[in-house]
C-alpha cells in the first residue's frame, strides 16, 4: 500500500488532564509523533507533565515533548482536543455539554487563528455533539474534523468477545456504532472472526450480545465509579488514531464523523465505520446493517440531534 506521509507534522494535545496527558505519553512511548506539544490553560500543569515525561526519554523513544502555543500551529498539524470537564460519577456524558461547548469554542478560535488547514480529533465528551460543533465552528471540511466516537467502545466489544470466545481480539471484526454513550449498539450481523460470520463461530453464544451491549454501555460509568476517570483506554485509542494519520495507514475505525446523508442521516456526528489516512476521514457508507441495527442507529442519531439542537446548532 502506497504511503505518503506529510513531513514535519506536529501533534498538539490540548488539555493536560488525565486523558490528554495519558494520550501524550502514549504517543511518546509508541514513537508515533516526532513533535508533541502539550497545551493547557493551566500552563504549570502542562509544564509539569512535560518535564516528568522527558525525564523518561532515556528509557522510552527518546522523542521529546514540549509545551507550546497555539500560534505555532501549522498546515496539516494534528490537533487533539481533550479539554473540558470529564464525566462525574453517576452523570452521563451529556451532563457537561453546556460547559464543554463553551470551552471547545474558545479552543477552536485559537486553533483556527492562523487560518491553516489542520486535522481536529475531538476527544472531549459528549464527543459526538462536540465533533459536530467543532466542524461547524472551525469551518473545516468534515473529512478533517472527527471524534474518537465509538472506537474505544469497539475495542471494548472486541476484548469482551475475545474473553468469552477465546479468540484473539485482533481476529475479531465487529463494531459498536452510534452515540459514544447510552444508545450505542453492536453491529453484530456483519461481524466476523476473520471472515467467519461471528454467529456461526464455534465458541459464540447469542446470549453474549445482550450482556456485552450492556457491559460496553456501562464500562465508562463503572471505571469512573472506581477511579474517578478513564484514561488508558481512550489514551491508547487517541494514539492509534493519530498514528493512522501520521503514517497514512488507511485504517478503519468506528469514528464520530459528521454525516452528510450517509446512512440516511444529516445534521449530526456519530460513530460509523470510517477509513482514516492523511487525507482525513472517509465514511464507509456501505457497511451492512440489518433492519434492527438501522433502527438502533436512527434512534441513537435522534438522541444526538436533539442534544445538538439544545446547544443551538
Ligand atoms: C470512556 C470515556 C472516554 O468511555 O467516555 O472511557
Amino acid at each position: 500500500m502506497k504511503i505518503n506521509p506529510i513531513p514535519h507534522q506536529q501533534v498538539f494535545v490540548i488539555g493536560a488532564g488525565m486523558v490528554g496527558s495519558t494520550a501524550a505519553y502514549t504517543l511518546l512511548t509508541r514513537e508515533v509523533a516526532r513533535e508533541i506539544v502539550l497545551i493547557d490553560v493551566h500552563h504549570e500543569l502542562a509544564h509539569g507533565h512535560v518535564v516528568d515525561m522527558n525525564h523518561a526519554s532515556a528509557f522510552t523513544s527518546g522523542i521529546q515533548i514540549r509545551t507550546g502555543d497555539y500560534s505555532e500551529i501549522r498546515e496539516n498539524d494534528i490537533i487533539v482536543i481533550t479539554s473540558g470537564a470529564s464525566q462525574k460519577s453517576g452523570e452521563d456524558r451529556h451532563a457537561a455539554a453546556e460547559n464543554n461547548v463553551k470551552i471547545i469554542k474558545e479552543v477552536l478560535k485559537k486553533v483556527m487563528a492562523n487560518g491553516v488547514g489542520v486535522y481536529i480529533l475531538m476527544v472531549t465528551n459528549p464527543v459526538d455533539v462536540l465533533t459536530y460543533v467543532a466542524c461547524k465552528e472551525s469551518g473545516l471540511p468534515s473529512s478533517r474534523v472527527f471524534g474518537t466516537g465509538t472506537a474505544l467502545d469497539t475495542a471494548r466489544l472486541r476484548y469482551m468477545l475475545s474473553e468469552r470466545m477465546q479468540v484473539n481480539p485482533a481476529n475479531i471484526v465487529a463494531f459498536i456504532l452510534g452515540e459514544h454513550g447510552d444508545s450505542s449498539f453492536p453491529a453484530i450481523s456483519a461481524a466476523t472472526v476473520e471472515g467467519i460470520p461471528i454467529q456461526n463461530y464455534t465458541t459464540f453464544k447469542q446470549k453474549y450480545i445482550a450482556n456485552i451491549t450492556k457491559e460496553v454501555r456501562e464500562a465508562g460509568y463503572k471505571i469512573v465509579e472506581e477511579k474517578k476517570a478513564t484514561y488508558y483506554g481512550i489514551g491508547s485509542t487517541v494514539a492509534d488514531i493519530v498514528e493512522a494519520i501520521i503514517n497514512d495507514k488507511q485504517k478503519v475505525y468506528a469514528l464520530s464523523c459528521v454525516l452528510n446523508g450517509e446512512y440516511g442521516l444529516t445534521n449530526l456526528a456519530t460513530g460509523v465505520p470510517a477509513l482514516l489516512s492523511n487525507a482525513g476521514v472517509k465514511v464507509l457508507e456501505n457497511y451492512p446493517l440489518n433492519d434492527e441495527e438501522r433502527k438502533a442507529l436512527k434512534k441513537s442519531s435522534e438522541i444526538l440531534q436533539a442534544n445538538i439542537q439544545k446547544l443551538g446548532y
